[in-house]
């Protein structure tokens, strides 16, 4: 006999709806969600899919709310073809009845997540991005803020592999 996981149901379950929305959140949202949602937006779009998606991101801390993400972030998406634009804020309870998946870059992240999840279902809605990488890749993003520039582009280049796994479970 086979058995669905929770997990499992939950994406059968947004493979059928008219919009799937999804939120990225890291800690700081000025490097790596911020950057994943770009680059998802950009997979929805060459698909023509820009109706069915709403994507957003945030981060757990509220140090840089307001602000556009870090400038080597920025220019790292620039050498890889993206426009990375979104103002910094922080996630809010509110997230977890807006959105459909909240995908955690790493595991402190998850905890965090974990910590604001008001109940039961809200805690089902949260992913870590690692089981859209393979081990090969790497488990989860790594923060590239206090990193070089191989950083941003090494985070830059999970996450293209990680959105378009996600898009290809999804639509
Ligand atoms: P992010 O990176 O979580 O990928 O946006 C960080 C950005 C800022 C800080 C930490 C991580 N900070 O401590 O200000």
């Amino acid at each position: 006999m086979t058995s669905t996981s929770p997990r499992e149901a939950c994406f059968e379950m947004l493979k059928g709806k008219e919009k799937i929305r999804i939120l990225f959140v890291c800690l700081g949202n000025i490097c790596r969600s911020p950057a994943a949602e770009g680059i998802m937006r950009s997979v929805v779009a060459k698909h023509g899919e820009e109706d069915r998606w709403v994507i957003d991101s945030a981060g757990t801390g509220d140090w840089h709310v307001g602000d556009l993400p870090d400038s080597r972030m920025r220019a790292a998406g620039v050498r890889h073809g993206y426009r990375f634009e979104h103002r910094c804020r922080q996630i809010s309870r509110d997230d977890f009845n807006n959105f459909d998946l909240i995908i955690g870059m790493d595991d402190q992240n998850i905890r965090n997540l974990s910590l604001i999840a008001p109940d039961s279902e809200a805690k089902a809605k949260i992913q870590h991005i690692g089981d859209w990488l393979h081990s090969d890749e790497c488990t989860y993003v790594p923060d590239p803020y206090y990193g070089t520039e191989r950083d941003f582009d090494f985070a830059i280049s999970l996450l293209e592999k990680a959105c378009k796994r996600i898009f290809d479970q999804l639509s």
